[in-house]
């Protein structure tokens, strides 16, 4: 499996006001949106083009396009977070939903919600969930993008724990994974430490 930790002097910087605890929801929120434009730019870094022509204001000029098709696939609630950022990136983007939520007591994932554009095999999908913990969560919504088709699928998340990405490299190997940050490990709450906390909470101030 793939795993590219992005660095870049802003996102750590963004990152750290990120994990402070005074950090308030609503700028929270700006910060997860900046961190997600870093990451996202990164991720699309190879996208397919193909060759277009435009016309400027003064002569027509040859150009490329973006060729293939882009989907991306927040995790409610957290990953909402980096939506907005994706779609500035790349506003063609079809976008569906996966609703998994962690049981407190067992940390196991339960999928409540699936909404996904169709014809997954010609696209590419971008998975937004920005923490990575046992890797349960992730790799639910990646087994049932591949069971919809999907043959390349890209995480994008912003801390990641090595408990959650030995477990994706066990479970669906061929994802790909970003991340801003691979933290220390779990704590047997199976929280990311140092991590942030609760990303959906601190998000959404609940
Ligand atoms: C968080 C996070 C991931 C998941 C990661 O969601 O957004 O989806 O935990 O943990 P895992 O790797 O151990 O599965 P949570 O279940 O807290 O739901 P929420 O976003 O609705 O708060
Ligand atoms: N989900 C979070 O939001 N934070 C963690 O540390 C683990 C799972």
């Amino acid at each position: 499996m793939g795993l590219q930790i992005v660095r870049h002097p802003v996102l750590e910087d963004v990152l750290a006001a990120l994990r402070d605890r005074r950090t308030p929801p609503d700028e929270f929120r700006r910060l997860a949106r900046r961190a997600s434009l870093l990451l996202i730019a990164e991720a699309t870094r190879d996208l397919p083009t193909a060759e277009a022509e435009v016309e400027t204001p003064l002569e027509v000029t040859p150009a490329r396009r973006l060729e293939s098709r882009v989907v991306a696939v927040p995790v409610l609630r957290a990953g909402l977070g980096m939506l907005e950022a994706f779609l500035d990136i790349v506003p063609s983007a079809e976008v569906g939903y996966y609703g998994l939520e962690r049981d407190e007591q067992t940390a196991l994932a339960r999928r409540y919600y699936e909404k996904l554009p169709g014809d997954l095999p010609e696209a590419i999908v971008f998975l937004l969930d920005p923490m990575l913990a046992t890797g349960g969560s992730a790799a639910s919504a990646i087994a049932g993008l591949h069971d919809r088709g999907a043959r390349a699928v890209r995480l994008l998340c912003i801390v990641a724990a090595p408990e959650g990405v030995a477990h994706l490299e066990k479970t669906v190997p061929e994802a790909e994974v970003f991340t801003a940050a691979l933290d220390r490990g779990l704590d047997d709450r199976k929280y990311i430490r140092p991590g942030l906390g609760d990303f959906g909470d601190r998000l959404f101030g609940t």
